[in-house]
This record gives C-alpha cells, sequence and structure tokens, in this order.
C-alpha cells in the first residue's frame, strides 16, 4: 500500500515479560517487513508520568532497546528510536491538546482506573492520550498495532486528527487500528489476571533474561489443578489452558496440536514439555539481551541514529503543522 505508515510505541520498562513479547513484540519484528515505513518509539516521556528514578530510568531504555534487537527488531527494516529524543513530540502534543476538552479525557476510563489508584494523578498523566495522539500523527501515520486495552486511545487519536483537519484543512490520516489476533497470556500464580510486570508474585512472571533453570521452576510452579489430563477449557481450567496457550503460541501449533500433542501426559510431565518450548523461544532473545547489554555504546548509538532518522520525518510534517496554526 502506498502511503502505509505504522507507528506503535512501548514503555521503556526493561526487560520484557513473555506476555509482552507473544502479545506486542512479536507482531512488531513481523510488521517492521510491510509496506511502508514503520517507527516504533521507546516511550520515556510517557514514562515520567509517574514517579521514576533517573537512575533506573535510564537503565530501563537501554535494557528495551537491547530487549527490542535481541527480540528481532532490525534498525535496517524499521525507525527505533527513544520518544524524548524527537522533542517535535512533546511541542506537537501541546498543540493538540489545545484542541481537546478537559470532559473527553477525563471519560477515558484508564485516567478513572489510574487516577482513583493515585487518588490525584498528574498532569502529564492526564494528558498522556494527547500525548500518544501526537506521537502517532506526528508521522502522519496510517495504522497502529494496538493492544483492546488501547483502542479508546487511539480513537482520541482519530477524532484529535479529524478536529485539525476541520480546523486547518486536512492534514492528518485518521490511523487505523491494526488488531493482532490477540491472545492475553496469564500469570502463572494466578490464572484468572493476565501475566504482568507488575505481579507481585513471586514465580508468576517470565521475562526474556530468564534462564533454564529460571523458566524451568516458574512452569513447575505454575498452579493447576487436581485433573492430572491435558485439555484447554479456559472457563473451568484456567492453568493448565494457560499452559496450553502459552506452549502454542511459542511453538507456533495450534491449541489443538498442542492438546493432542500432550495426550497421555499427566501435568507434571507436561510442565516439562512447556518449560523446554518456552526456553526453546526465550533463550537466543535471552543471549541476545545479554550480548548487547554488554557491548558499551552500541545501543546508544543505534537510538541516536534512529531519532535522527525519526526527526526528518517529523520536522517538515511539525513544520506545516505550525504553519497552519498561525506560528
Ligand atoms: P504490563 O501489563 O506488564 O504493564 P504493558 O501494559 O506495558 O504490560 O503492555 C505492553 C504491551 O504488551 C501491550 O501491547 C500489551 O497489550 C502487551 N501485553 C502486556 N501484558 C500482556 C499479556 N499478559 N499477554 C499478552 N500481551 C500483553
Ligand atoms: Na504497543
Amino acid at each position: 500500500t502506498p502511503g502505509r505508515r505504522i507507528f506503535s510505541g512501548i514503555q521503556p520498562t526493561g526487560v520484557p515479560h513473555l506476555g509482552n513479547y507473544l502479545g506486542a513484540l512479536e507482531n512488531w519484528v513481523g510488521l517492521q517487513d510491510a509496506c511502508g515505513s514503520v517507527l516504533y518509539s521507546i516511550v520515556d516521556l510517557h514514562a515520567i508520568t509517574m514517579p521514576q528514578d533517573p537512575a533506573h530510568l535510564r537503565r530501563n531504555i537501554l535494557d528495551m532497546t537491547a530487549s527490542l534487537l535481541a527480540c528481532g527488531i532490525r534498525p535496517a527494516h524499521c525507525i527505533l528510536f527513544q520518544q524524548s529524543q524527537v522533542s517535535e513530540h512533546a511541542e506537537l502534543s501541546w498543540i493538540l491538546g489545545c484542541l481537546t476538552s478537559m470532559p473527553r479525557l477525563r471519560h477515558l476510563p484508564q485516567w478513572k482506573m489510574k487516577s482513583k489508584q493515585k487518588n490525584e494523578g498528574s498532569v502529564g498523566l492526564f494528558t498522556y492520550p494527547v500525548l500518544q495522539a501526537a506521537d502517532i500523527l506526528l508521522y502522519r501515520s496510517t495504522h497502529v498495532p494496538v493492544g483492546e486495552d488501547q483502542v479508546q486511545h487511539l480513537e482520541l487519536a482519530q477524532d484529535v486528527a479529524r478536529i485539525f483537519n476541520n480546523r486547518y484543512r486536512d492534514l492528518f490520516p485518521e490511523p487505523r487500528a491494526l488488531l493482532s489476533a490477540s491472545r492475553k497470556i496469564k500469570s502463572l500464580r494466578d490464572p484468572t489476571s493476565k501475566m504482568s510486570k507488575s505481579d507481585p508474585q513471586r514465580l508468576a512472571t517470565i521475562h526474556l533474561t530468564d534462564t533454564p533453570d529460571d523458566i524451568a521452576l516458574k512452569v513447575r510452579k505454575a498452579v493447576t489443578d487436581f485433573t492430572s489430563e491435558v485439555t484447554f477449557d479456559p472457563e473451568r481450567r484456567p492453568g493448565v489452558s494457560n499452559l496450553v496457550a502459552i506452549h502454542a503460541a511459542v511453538s507456533g501449533q495450534s491449541v489443538e496440536e498442542v492438546v493432542w500433542g500432550a495426550r497421555g501426559l499427566d501435568t507434571a510431565r507436561y510442565k516439562e514439555v512447556v518449560a523446554d518450548a518456552v526456553n526453546h523461544k526465550v533463550a537466543p532473545i535471552r543471549e541476545g539481551i545479554v550480548r548487547l547489554r554488554a557491548e558499551g555504546g552500541y545501543l546508544e548509538t543505534v537510538l541516536a541514529e534512529g531519532a535522527a532518522r525519526a526527526r526528518e520525518l517529523a520536522v517538515p510534517i511539525l513544520a506545516e503543522v505550525r504553519k497552519r496554526v498561525g506560528f
């Protein structure tokens, strides 16, 4: 498709977990060879909407960079960059914020949830979706790979694009969602909630830097039930079904193929099979991350080159925005 441009962002949360990989990053790797240009941003401006330790944030940005590269993101095939190195994001966000009403933002479910947890969130947390709109529109992006939890924020970006286009003449395409066949990986310790970086339960989350022993232990301790046979029934057997789903995702098999392959195994034996399959996927990624972390200066160079390429696209678009606004 001519003129197709894909944008997606990920917060610098450090080394991603298996849910991030299977739910988002694996899809990013596949999309980087799509027609048109593809931009992937490590969105550190978004990360400071919650309190952050500076040294920790800096390390997390580099760990996310190493992780994306180790997962197969290739700077020759896409533009990988750190959001704050392209200051045009913040400037466009201000302009778009002036086109967005407070009630529109107040009604977004994530604000309702997060501000309740924090009592009162920061202004940055409140306007976070406007910055997301700016991230997308700054490149006149046409497609955005998103999880279902982000669809409402993409709708805001579409609204803001429309408002800008109506007021200042057409400039922005209305960005469309690229919903991947979403598979939610569940916590190994509580298979009714999703696998998450913030799960306080030990052994609940597999990280891409986990060793074969870490993975074997976590899978062995995964919550299952008192039926020993392997079946897929997420409603009644969330634990073993999560293992089947993980197994299918890492091996590229269907759920049916995995269940058929596990016939005759009890869950204890099956867990060994799952751990092997997970490790088969994770081990090369882990080795890549370890290698890249040790290469001083390389990650910074990748980010600097990515930012320069992103700015080449962003600067003329922002210049056009400024002109239309009247600056
Ligand atoms: P977390 O829940 O660990 O904080 P994020 O919300 O930062 O993860 O999500 C980053 C990306 O990873 C998003 O695209 C999200 O949809 C995906 N993702 C996160 N957790 C999972 C999961 N358990 N299963 C599938 N995808 C996930
Ligand atoms: Na994303």
